[in-house]
């Protein structure tokens, strides 16, 4: 047999495509809506951007007191992936039975990292990304991302969408109004669905008690009181939450405490790189954090944050101590 008698591959596709009698409430990607009036209008200013201080921040809704940007974006891959490494590669600890996922939204998804790993473990699975910030395009064909204020009434495409499950991480400082955050997550979410938030509590802990005299890390924990005063954003959130979450009306609510050890002082193999990456987020993570706040409602300058970032630097780096955050 030449070459040319070979036949080539059929494909057997249909010679008329069947009409999936749903098209019609299919979710629409953020190209398809550019040029349209809808909902999703409305979030066009989150394609504004300001640089303050070196970093870029977005400016939907007067902003986000965090930077995004390059930093911004090492930071968040490296939470994912270090969250992923503390939860034995699990995308969510609810009690649900995975065939019974139909919807699951991401408020605050950042870069999307764990809306489209959920996507493609649960291809079945409808994934909504949602976020005042613009964000890469979707990759996976059961992924949308929306841009909205997750605060405000939901927008959805389908309007008769629910979630099974509405998975919250690193959200501290971005919300103003908790309340009327999780007041949304249930009014969307289908009976008997689960909500789940992951934040970091900004407690500098040890259980050896070897701390410096006049530690950095401790006094910036303590700082973030003040920072949280200053501007009327909450770095606690962590500790509040699960009240919240109850009088929002969920019930049969859990809480549960992790370690997250700062550097890789654990000798347990899992712990020491969990610790090397919470290191390497707080590093990429801090400058962002006080930035903004401490500049525009402290009378920080830039060179006194940066001054109290180096100190904090050098205290990790000095590896003298076993700090540990709760998660
Ligand atoms: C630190 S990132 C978290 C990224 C992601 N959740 C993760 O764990 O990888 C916080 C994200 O929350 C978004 N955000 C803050 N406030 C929000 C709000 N009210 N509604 C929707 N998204 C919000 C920010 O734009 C930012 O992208």
């Amino acid at each position: 047999m030449t070459y040319f008698d070979k036949d080539m591959e059929n494909l057997n596709h249909p010679a008329v495509i069947p009409v999936d009698e749903r098209y019609g409430r299919f979710q629409f990607t953020e190209d398809e809506l550019d040029d349209e009036s809808s909902a999703y209008s409305v979030a066009s200013s989150a394609h504004n951007f300001l640089v303050e201080n070196g970093r870029r921040y977005h400016d939907y809704k007067n902003g986000h007191p965090f930077p995004y940007d390059e930093v911004s974006e090492e930071n968040e891959i490296v939470l994912h992936e270090m969250c992923l490494l503390l939860l034995d590669n699990k995308y969510f600890l609810s009690p649900i039975n995975e065939s019974s996922l139909r919807c699951v939204a991401d408020v605050g998804t950042g870069l999307g990292l764990w809306a489209e790993g959920m996507a493609e473990k649960y291809p079945d699975t409808q994934v909504v990304g949602i976020d005042t910030a613009p964000r890469p395009r979707a990759i996976y064909p059961n992924l949308s991302h929306i841009m909205f204020d997750a605060t405000d009434e939901w927008v959805l495409d389908d309007p008769s969408m629910k979630f099974d499950l509405v998975h919250i991480r690193s959200l501290f400082v971005g919300v103003k109004d908790w309340d009327a955050l999780y007041k949304q997550c249930f009014d969307n979410m289908n009976s008997g669905a689960w909500i789940e938030q992951m934040e970091v509590e900004i407690e500098a802990l040890t259980d050896d008690e070897e701390i410096l005299p006049n530690s950095q890390l401790r006094a910036l924990c303590d700082f973030t009181r003040e920072m949280s005063a200053a501007a009327g954003r909450d770095f606690q959130i962590s500790s509040a939450m699960k009240k919240k979450v109850e009088e929002a009306g969920f019930v049969d609510v859990q809480e549960q405490r992790l370690k997250l050890p700062l550097g890789p002082w654990p000798t347990d193999p899992k712990l020491k790189d969990v610790g090397r990456f919470y290191e390497r987020f707080y590093k990429t993570g801090l400058q962002g954090w006080l930035l903004q706040i401490c500049t525009r409602n402290m009378g920080w300058t830039l060179d006194q944050v940066n001054d109290a970032c180096i100190k904090a630097f050098q205290e990790i780096n000095s590896r003298q101590q076993h700090f540990w955050y709760p998660l």
